[in-house]
């Protein structure tokens, strides 16, 4: 079944839970697709797990153009979300359009997420007003990470929660189709899922949502440089895909690999002349 930003939203009133991981090129896009996946996120997250930054901070427009088109190409059930990186969307209300527009035009993406609630609530009506369907990122935003002074558990006190609850608000009144909860206790996230008319989508925000996300490299145990709390290891892949780099290793080493049926075939009669020149 196609999955549209329509079918996103008809979710939650037929109580279905949307799924969503990250993807950021065209084989593990394709892979989640045929999954079965709701939607793919191609989460600025690729600058820490693909490019190796310690923040997403220095994803570029291009980047995200870049690894957007090649999840676009690999998913065909999919809804395809492309994040705004820093910057993209903060500078101006312009510029949040024109940036929302090259991830769609350019990158063939769905929909797009930026991170920010009522700050951001002129951004969002803009972006939406241009027929560009919006997710508003609120809670943990990793791009503040500067000013949370690191990568914390947000709204735990009433003062700070108060502000999660206007965040989404203001998201869901300046026309974001979702609101993703990053890092919030699981009974705030509770109360925002049923005050709001839109889905909410949960990082490390408990049960309560309307649907989850993850990073596919988290799950898969790809990226270890780092474990959040939050994350459920479905494989642990990087001890996997070791191991098989040492097998090829060795197979090389010792002469076992490429085998004959790994090999190409020439005739005999070919072989005969060339040794005799
Ligand atoms: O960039 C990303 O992968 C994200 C998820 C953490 C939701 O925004």
């Amino acid at each position: 079944m196609k999955n549209t930003v329509v079918t996103f939203m008809e979710s939650k009133q037929k109580g279905l839970k949307q799924t969503m991981l990250t993807a950021y090129d065209y084989s593990t896009a394709k892979l989640a697709d045929e999954a079965g996946v709701n939607s793919i996120l191609v989460g600025d997250s690729l600058g820490m797990v693909c490019l190796g930054y310690d923040d997403t901070l220095s994803v570029t427009m291009e980047d995200m153009i870049h690894h957007t088109k090649a999840v676009a190409r690999g998913a065909k059930n999919a809804l395809i979300v492309a994040d705004m990186p820093f910057m993209s969307y903060q500078s101006s209300v312009y510029d949040s359009v024109v940036n929302a527009g090259r991830l769609i035009k350019e990158g063939h993406a769905h929909c797009v997420k930026l991170e920010g609630g009522a700050e951001f609530e002129e951004h969002i009506k803009a972006i939406v007003n241009s027929f560009i369907p919006v997710i508003a990122h609120i809670g943990l935003t990793p791009q503040s990470v500067n000013s949370f002074g690191g990568f914390k558990v947000q709204g735990k006190d009433e003062q700070a929660a108060n502000k999660i609850i206007e965040d989404a608000k203001a998201a869901e009144r300046a026309g974001a189709f979702a609101v993703l909860l990053e890092c919030v206790p699981a009974k705030l996230a509770e109360i925002i899922t049923k005050m709001l008319n839109v889905p909410t989508i949960g990082i490390g925000a408990g049960a309560g949502c309307d649907g989850q996300v993850l990073v596919y490299t988290d799950m898969l145990g790809f990226f270890n440089d780092f474990t959040p709390k939050f994350v459920k290891k479905y494989i642990n892949g990087g001890e996997i895909i070791k191991g098989a780099f040492k097998n090829y290793i060795s197979d090389v080493q010792n002469g076992i690999f490429p085998a004959e049926e790994h090999c190409f075939k020439i005739s005999d009669e070919v072989i005969n002349k060339l040794t005799k020149n």
